[in-house]
């Protein structure tokens, strides 16, 4: 399937700060990093950044019918990523659980099972595009559910909204209730049909998906070992060493493997464009191994919190070299927000005695999470030629929030308080491709 979008707008500028990356500013904020104009100009043509840079500079050189919206008091990012989401989760968010598995048995394999009936998909994978939206979330990496309907009607919807989205169907063939089995047979024939329609359709792309290697046979990686080396730049989306039951449950699984992650190795999992969800129980091998493969590792603190799970350990993702990006795990996670994330990992660094500093955080929200997806020459950044989804975040919205910003003094302040107090009313606008989709009434343009 293709056909061009038609929902680019024309030309538009938009006035305000403005912060992006082109690098890893590290645990040191370094100064290359990041590009920040107090009073900048990102100038949109045809859904696409055409120019970027200071006010006093950019203005004069606009013809006199661009139209200019001004957000003056507004901070103007790319759009975030969330490189692990659950879309059908959507409705049982906050739900309790003593831990990962009775969590899964008890809420989220009975809501999954509502996923059979496209009607209900679709109205779900709407109001999830749109939460993301209010949360300034414009590209994800998505699971589905087992049922070929979930896929299809996410991807409709994304579809309609023109955003830039990862999503694929739930493989999983034991160990789960038998209303959500497929076999390595159906599972394999069913993702491919989806693979060859979905993958590459307008801002869409797949994601092979074995939930865990706990709920897949042998046959069944095997069948999606076949399928990534079949299609080499699909995305594979899985969960490994989130729990310590879990990690226990595998070694018994799968008796002849080194570690959990060396499952997904055997079976030809482990690559770029590979994302492997918590990866906090694992070893210095592991972590070599996910550095070397340059399959990338979504650090979600809410979730690992929510759930009990344990502490992502920064320092020994870096000093392996695995790279990493962070997401919320909705609804193990229990906010779509992309800002209470960030300030979760911070939380978690500082219990590992480490520091997140700021400016990384939000490199990993935007920029490093693109180039753990290989799109960052699509997405993630304000690169003259990448798409223009961003947002605008407005950092007086509420009293208590604008009383601390106003002692801030300097960008990784301003930056540490939107992460440590800030949600989703702090989410003035989100565009996508130039288009808003989101407004807060409280911040007119
Ligand atoms: N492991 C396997 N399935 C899931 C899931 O749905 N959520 C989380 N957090 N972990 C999982
Ligand atoms: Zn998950």
């Amino acid at each position: 399937m293709n056909s061009s979008t038609d929902i680019a707008g024309s030309t538009s500028a938009h006035r305000g700060a403005i912060l992006y990356f082109v690098s890893d500013p590290g645990s040191r904020d370094d100064p290359d990093s990041y590009v920040f104009h107090q009073d900048g100009v990102l100038l949109v043509a045809n859904g696409l950044v055409a120019a970027v840079g200071p006010a006093d500079s950019l203005l004069p050189t606009l013809p006199a019918n661009v139209p200019v919206v001004h957000h003056p008091d507004g901070i103007l990012m790319p759009g975030f990523i969330d490189t692990h989401i659950h879309y059908p989760q959507t409705d049982v968010i906050g739900s309790g659980g003593r831990n990962l598995l009775e969590w899964l048995e008890n809420h989220t394999f009975p809501a999954e099972r509502e996923f059979a009936a496209a009607a209900h998909a679709r109205e779900v994978a709407g109001f999830f595009l749109d939460e993301l939206a209010r949360n300034g979330t414009t590209t994800a990496l998505v699971f589905c559910t087992v049922h070929r309907a979930s896929v299809e009607a996410f991807f409709e919807q994304a579809r309609a909204r023109g955003m830039r989205m990862i999503a694929g169907k739930v493989l999983m063939d034991r160990n789960c209730p038998e209303y959500l089995r497929d076999t390595p047979h159906e599972g394999e024939r069913d993702s491919r049909e989806l693979l060859e329609k979905w993958h590459g359709c307008d801002r869409l792309h797949y994601a092979i998906t074995p939930r865990f290697a706990a709920t897949s046979s042998p046959e069944q990686l095997a069948s999606a070992g076949r399928l990534a080396r079949d299609f080499p730049d699909a995305f594979i989306h899985s969960h490994v060493a989130e729990n310590r039951d879990e990690v226990s449950w595998v070694r018994q699984l799968y008796p002849d493997a080194r570690s959990y992650l060396d499952v997904y190795d055997q079976h030809g999992l482990l690559r770029d464009r590979a994302v492997y969800a918590h990866c906090i129980h694992l070893d210095r091998t592991d972590r070599e191994r996910m550095a070397q493969s340059r399959a990338g590792a979504a650090f979600c603190p809410s979730s690992n919190l929510f759930l009990g799970s344990g502490l992502f350990d920064i320092q020994a993702a870096d000093s392996a070299g695995m790279r990493f990006s962070i997401a919320t795990d909705v609804g193990g996670g229990n906010h779509f927000s992309m800002l209470r994330t960030l300030g979760d990992a911070y939380k978690v660094a500082q219990m590992g005695q480490h520091t997140l500093p700021p400016l990384r955080a939000f490199y990993l929200a935007t920029l490093g999470a693109a180039r753990i997806l290989g799109l960052e020459h699509r997405v993630g950044s304000f690169k003259v030629g990448c798409e223009a989804d961003f947002v605008v975040l407005d950092p007086g919205a509420s009293e208590l929030l604008a009383r601390r910003m106003a002692r801030a003094r300097t960008l990784t302040d301003k930056l540490l308080v939107l992460m440590s107090l800030g949600d989703d009313r702090v989410i003035g606008h989100t565009y996508v491709l130039g288009r808003e989709v989101h407004a807060t009434s409280a911040v007119p343009t």
